[in-house]
């Protein structure tokens, strides 16, 4: 069953709405919701122009926004408040448009102030003081996109109440651009277009140069199989260097190759052109790892799990070794997941910490979780967070 429409979340909807009115003095108007997202494969392709695959999983955020009237006194501001961490009593931050300035909000808040400065650039939208509340059932900083369903139900909430009428390709662009240029992380699109754009029991396959998208049936069900996910809790963060060096190297690639992008490049053969070793094998990993969406899409479609698995952890293999975006610990998971009889498994998300998925038979569940957990505990690391995840529908 969809989760999106389980008891847990009407719950966790009632909750928030009576925690509003506590926090704020008001009923909000509305509550949104917009999941976080598992990429099953299609790693550091979306800022190439390339393919992406992934689905929106149980897991969201919550947002509820009241927009702020003549009568309140101070009618211009924008209050945030988020119930993670925070107790009972979660603090308001409370910023007024002049104070919406790229990379001058500290914070978590720079989320959502970053979708209202978003929106705020866009000609005809008058946006005025909002307050807003988020819940977040997404674990933060473990590549799950957690600050993405933040700015996703911050943007579905805003396009709602404002009747702004914008598109789902819109809503990620603008979110893209909150994040690069507000935040200051150089993300590409996947993260909000999954969030935006997924479809129950579906993968998204999409392709970030046209922005052309397709849901591809996730045969697990057939096959007894589901996709567990194994969070190293080494919180990863894309605004550290890592990231961006690898978005270079990869426009470096690009500019000795003289193509607009990677996604040009689709023979390997081809990349002997580029004279500088890193830059070499950072685009081996974009041009093969385009293949490899293809390949999944193409043996999804065949129902081939073991074809499927094969690939995924071909597509962890290259971000190990060209890449060099994995982590000692998302190793250890995937290794450990492998030799407990995993399909396949691989690192999700940008890497350098975060989390890793495996494709297993369900039956296989409690044997992988706990080869991971061993598999940690020998290596001294923290234990890891383990869990199962359904694909769910998109942000609404
Ligand atoms: P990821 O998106 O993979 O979880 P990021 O480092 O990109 O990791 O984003 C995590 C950041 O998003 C947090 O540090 C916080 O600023 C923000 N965030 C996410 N969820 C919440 C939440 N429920 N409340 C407040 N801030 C949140
Ligand atoms: C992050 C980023 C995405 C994508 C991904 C790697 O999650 O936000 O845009 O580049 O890393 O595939």
């Amino acid at each position: 069953m969809s989760i999106s429409n389980s008891k847990e979340t009407t719950q966790r909807m009632a909750a928030l709405h009576q925690k509003f009115a506590k926090i704020y003095g008001h009923q909000p108007e509305g509550i949104w919701r917009a999941p976080g997202r598992v990429n099953l494969i299609g790693e550091h392709t979306d800022y190439n122009m390339g393919f992406v695959l992934p689905f929106a999983i149980d897991k969201n955020a919550l947002v509820a926004v009241r927009r702020k009237t003549q009568l309140d006194a101070d009618r211009q501001t924008l209050d945030f408040a988020s119930t993670y961490g925070s107790g009972e009593h979660p603090p308001i931050t409370s910023i007024t448009f002049d104070e919406l300035v790229p990379r001058a909000v500290p914070g978590w808040a720079a989320y959502p102030a970053a979708v209202l400065w978003a929106l705020n650039q866009l000609e005809g939208v008058e946006l005025g003081g909002i307050q807003l509340l988020v819940d977040s059932d997404v674990p933060v900083g473990s590549g799950l996109s957690s600050s993405h369903a933040l700015e996703v139900a911050t943007i579905v909430a805003l396009d709602d109440l404002y009747e702004l009428g914008l598109s789902k390709v819109q809503m990620a662009q603008l979110t893209q651009r909150a994040e690069n240029e507000f935040v200051g992380a150089p993300t590409g699109i996947m993260d909000q277009s999954a969030s935006l754009m997924s479809h129950a029991q579906h993968a998204l396959f999409l392709d970030c140069r046209s922005m052309e998208t397709q849901a591809v049936p996730l045969p697990l069900a057939q096959h007894d199989a589901v996709v567990l996910v194994m969070d190293t809790r080494v919180e990863h963060s894309h605004v550290d260097g890592g990231y961006a060096a690898r978005r270079a190297s990869c426009e470096q690639a690009a500019a000795a190759l003289e193509v607009q992008s990677l996604r040009e490049v689709t023979v390997v053969a081809e990349l002997e052109a580029i004279e500088d070793p890193v830059a070499k094998r950072r685009a081996m990993h974009i041009v093969t790892e385009n293949r490899r969406v293809l390949d999944t899409v193409f043996a999804l479609r065949e129902g081939d799990l073991d074809a499927v698995g094969k690939l995924l952890y071909q597509s962890h293999e290259s971000m190990r070794d060209d890449y060099e975006i994995s982590s000692e610990e998302l190793d250890v998971a995937v290794e450990a997941a492998m030799a407990a009889g995993a399909i396949g498994a691989r690192m999700t998300g940008g890497g350098f910490g975060g989390s890793a998925i495996a494709l297993i038979k369900r039956e296989h569940i409690d044997k992988v979780s706990q080869a991971v957990r061993e598999a940690f505990d020998q290596a001294g690391y923290v234990e890891p967070a383990i869990f199962t995840v359904i694909a769910d529908e998109g942000a609404g």
